[in-house]
């Protein structure tokens, strides 16, 4: 059972007019301290029915209105001027015009022995090599003077038959004597003082799982493997590359695409009187045509013979 929830019967039967049914399955919600008095809808086949809901403490005799007389919502909000410690008890009933339901009566209410703690809320985890820090706050806003503690149940991810619990009464605690680099799965309960001297416990929050830190002991071990394997393997890798570098000419050539005579060249290599006129034109200065007439096509284009560079440097001297 997840909240308190109890179910009453009418205690005052016929007290007023009996033609209006009294609610049915009224209850008393309270999570966290967040109490409510609600109950099942009573249907009449003409007009809508309201409801009125009171409140008597253990020290008054008298009922007192909770702030919903004559509200047609199935439902009445604790007033705040309710304590937790107090012991209430409530009763409601329907309302239809001038007619008017038996009242329905709550056992006795405590809000701090019959309200449903729910989970503690876990703000951050912070993980070193042998502790887990989990900053926790409670589900509900406390009172001056109320003692919270946790209760955290925690075990190794791997091992999940294996749980131990420890209890401190900090927002800030540690898990200590774990080990490094290893899955710890945790739940955390809040615990609350009450008047009688009892804890009021409340719900395990979901299971967190975090992972410890590595050690500087064991990152040191990390950093020397590594160190260790790079001196094993960076002297081969340097050498295959100075081999590449040495070699790379004849790498270059073999990786090369085979030497293609153009189409139309190979047409005048066959048969050169016929367009020999046009391709040695004065127009004609394609690089193409020494590629060809040398058969080599490996090198770039010959930078042509260019004067100019020289005609500046001369103009430039004043001389
Ligand atoms: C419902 O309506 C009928 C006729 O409209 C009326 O006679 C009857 O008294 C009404 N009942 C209630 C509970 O008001
Ligand atoms: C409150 O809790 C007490 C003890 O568990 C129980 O007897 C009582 O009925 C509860 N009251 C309500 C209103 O649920
Ligand atoms: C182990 O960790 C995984 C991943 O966080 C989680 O899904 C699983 O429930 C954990 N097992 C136990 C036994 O806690």
């Amino acid at each position: 059972m997840n909240v308190s929830a109890v179910i009453f019967i009418p205690l005052l039967p016929l007290e007023t007019s009996p033609q209006l049914p009294a609610p049915e399955n009224v209850e008393i919600y309270s999570y966290n301290f967040q109490s409510m008095l609600r109950w099942s809808p009573v249907v009449v086949e003409n007009g809508s029915v309201l409801y009125t809901a009171h409140y008597k403490t253990g020290f008054f005799e008298e009922w007192s209105g909770m702030g919903c007389a004559g509200s047609p919502q199935p439902q009445c909000r604790f007033p705040p001027e309710l304590r937790r410690r107090w012991t209430v008890v409530l009763r409601v009933r329907a309302e239809l015009g001038a007619l008017a339901s038996p009242w329905v009566l709550t056992p006795p209410f405590v809000a701090e022995m019959n309200t449903t703690l729910g989970p503690p809320k876990v703000n951050s985890v912070s993980s070193s090599p042998d502790s887990l820090l989990l900053s926790i706050s409670p589900p509900f806003t406390p009172e001056p003077g109320d003692l919270i503690q946790y209760h955290v149940s925690y075990w190794e991810n791997t091992t999940s038959a294996v749980k131990q619990k420890l209890s401190e009464s900090k927002t800030l605690f540690q898990i200590g004597n774990l080990k490094e680099s290893t899955l710890y799965c945790f739940s955390v309960q809040v615990q609350l003082k009450i008047y009688s001297g009892h804890f009021l416990e409340g719900q395990q929050s979901v299971p967190e799982c975090h992972r410890t830190a590595l050690s500087e002991a064991t990152q040191a071990v990390h950093i020397i493997l590594l160190f260790v394997l790079a001196l094993l393997f960076v002297p081969p890798v340097t050498y295959a590359l100075l081999l590449l570098w040495k070699y790379h000419q004849k790498i270059k050539y073999w990786a090369q695409p085979p030497l293609q005579i153009p189409s139309h060249f190979r047409e005048f290599l066959r048969d050169p009187g016929l367009s020999g006129l046009e391709l040695y034109s004065p127009a004609e200065e394609e690089p193409q045509a020494l590629v060809v007439g040398e058969g080599s096509g490996l090198e770039d284009e010959d930078p042509s013979p260019d004067t100019s560079r020289d005609r500046g440097d001369t103009e430039g001297t004043p001389q």
